[in-house]
C-alpha cells in the first residue's frame, strides 16, 4: 500500500524555514514565515500569557476532555474579541480548533457539507495555504484579483469586477486585516463595497482573521470583519491566537457560523461539533484557556494590549525606517508602499531570481513572491536588506 504514495508539493513557506536553519552563515536574515520577532530575534513569550500559565497552573485541577467545541467561555471572549457588540449570541456558533489553519480547513468542511458545488473563490495572491486545502478537498475555487503589482496596491476594480463573475451560493474567502502575503488592505469605505457586492449577488463571506492588532489596532483591524457580521446573513469566520497572543505552538484558533436567521444557529452549532469529532474530537484547550483568562481579566488584558501594540507600532518604525532607507539609497519613493502597508507582511515586488539572488549574496530569505516579513528586520539588517534590494535590481 505505502508504495503508491505520491510526494505531495512541498510548502514553500515551511521548505524556507527549513533552509534558512540549514544555512550556517551567521549573517542571515530571516525574512520568511510569519512569525513575530522582537529586535534581538527572539520570538518571545507574552507578559500576560506567563502570568495566565502561572495562574493555570495554580487552579487547573483536571486534564479531563472538554466538550466536543472546547470551552464555551472561549467563544465568547473570541466573539468579543473579534466581533465587539455586533453579534449576539442567538446568532452565533463556534467550535475551538487547533489553529487557525484548523478553523479554516474545518470551515471549508462546512461549506462542503453544505454546498458542495460552491464555488470558494480566494485573493489572487492568497496564503498558500488556502488553495493548498481547497483544492486537497477536492471543492471548486476561483480567484479574483486582489493586488496591482505595479502599485503595489489593491487592486479594487479586479476584485470587484471578478467577484461580479460569482454566482449565488458562493463562498468568498477574504482576509480580514493585514493581508497575507500582500501587506496592502482594504479601507472602509471598500469593505462597504464588498459587503454591498456579497449581499447583492448572494455570496457567502468566509473571513480569515490572523493578525488582529498587527495593522491599525485591535479595534480597526475588526473594521471589516464587523461590518460584514451588521450586514450579512450569514457569515463564517475562522481566526488565530497564533500572532496576536504570540501561542504558535500551543494550536489556538476558532471557527464562527454566524446566522442572522436564529433557527439556523443550534444546527450550526451542532454541525461543528460533528466536524471535530470527525476529525479529532477534542480541540487542543490549554492555549485557549490561557487566551480565555487574558480576556476575561482586566488587567491581564490591558498588560497583554499594550505589548501587542507595542510589537504593532515598532514594525511600523521598521516600515518606516526601510522605506526612508530604500528611498535615500535609488533616490526616488518607489518602496514607500512599504511604510502604506499594514500587518507583518509586504511583498516587494522582486522576480523569484532577484530572491534568490539577496539569499545567496546577503543571506536574505524572504518567500519566492518576494513577501517579507517586517518582524524579522531590525536597525542592524535594515541597511544589508536596502543594499540586497539595489544590488538585486529590484
Ligand atoms: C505564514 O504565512 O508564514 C504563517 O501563517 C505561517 C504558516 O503556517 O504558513
Amino acid at each position: 500500500m505505502l508504495e503508491n504514495l505520491q510526494p505531495q508539493p512541498a510548502d514553500k513557506i515551511l521548505a524556507l524555514m527549513a533552509a534558512y536553519k540549514a544555512d550556517p552563515r551567521e549573517a542571515k536574515v530571516d525574512l520568511g514565515v510569519g512569525v513575530y520577532k522582537d529586535a534581538t530575534g527572539l520570538t518571545p513569550i507574552m507578559r500576560a500569557v506567563k502570568e495566565a500559565e502561572k495562574r493555570l497552573w495554580e487552579v487547573e485541577d483536571t486534564k479531563s476532555y472538554t466538550g466536543l467545541v472546547g470551552d464555551v467561555n472561549f467563544h465568547h471572549a473570541m466573539r468579543d474579541l473579534i466581533l465587539g457588540e455586533t453579534v449576539a449570541v442567538e446568532n452565533f456558533a463556534a467550535a475551538a480548533t487547533p489553529g487557525g489553519t484548523g478553523a479554516i480547513r474545518q470551515g471549508l468542511e462546512l461549506i462542503g457539507m453544505a454546498s458542495p458545488d460552491a464555488t470558494v473563490w480566494i485573493s489572487a495572491p492568497t496564503w498558500p495555504n488556502h488553495p493548498s486545502i481547497i483544492k486537497y478537498l477536492g471543492m471548486n475555487m476561483a480567484e479574483y484579483r486582489y493586488f496591482d503589482e505595479a502599485a503595489r496596491a489593491v487592486d479594487f476594480n479586479g476584485m470587484l469586477t471578478d467577484l461580479s463573475n460569482a454566482k449565488p451560493g458562493d463562498v468568498v474567502l477574504l482576509h480580514g486585516c493585514c493581508h497575507n502575503p500582500t501587506g496592502a488592505n482594504l479601507n472602509a469605505q471598500q469593505w462597504q463595497e464588498i459587503a454591498d457586492l456579497l449581499l447583492a449577488k448572494g455570496l457567502i463571506p468566509f473571513v480569515d482573521i490572523a493578525y488582529q492588532g498587527f495593522g491599525d489596532g485591535l479595534e480597526a483591524d475588526a473594521y471589516g470583519v464587523r461590518h460584514l457580521a451588521k450586514t450579512q446573513p450569514e457569515l463564517l469566520i475562522g481566526a488565530s491566537c497564533s500572532k496576536n497572543f504570540g501561542v504558535y505552538r500551543e494550536r489556538v484558533g476558532i471557527l464562527m457560523a454566524i446566522a442572522q436567521d436564529t433557527a439556523k444557529t443550534d444546527l450550526n452549532q451542532k454541525t461543528l461539533a460533528f466536524l471535530n469529532r470527525q476529525n479529532f474530537s477534542f480541540p487542543p484547550d490549554h492555549g485557549a484557556r490561557l487566551v480565555t483568562m487574558i480576556l476575561t481579566d482586566p488587567a491581564l488584558r490591558a498588560d497583554w494590549a499594550a505589548e501587542l501594540e507595542d510589537v504593532r507600532t515598532g514594525m511600523l518604525k521598521l516600515r518606516q525606517m526601510l522605506a526612508t532607507t530604500l528611498q535615500k539609497r535609488t533616490g526616488s519613493d518607489r518602496f514607500g508602499f512599504i511604510a502604506d502597508h499594514r500587518g507583518m507582511f509586504s511583498r516587494i515586488g522582486a522576480t523569484p531570481e532577484q530572491v534568490e539572488a539577496m539569499r545567496v549574496s546577503h543571506g536574505i530569505y524572504m518567500v519566492g513572491d518576494s513577501r517579507m516579513n517586517i518582524a524579522g528586520l531590525n536597525e542592524a539588517t535594515i541597511p544589508t536588506l536596502a543594499d540586497a534590494i539595489v544590488e538585486a535590481g529590484v
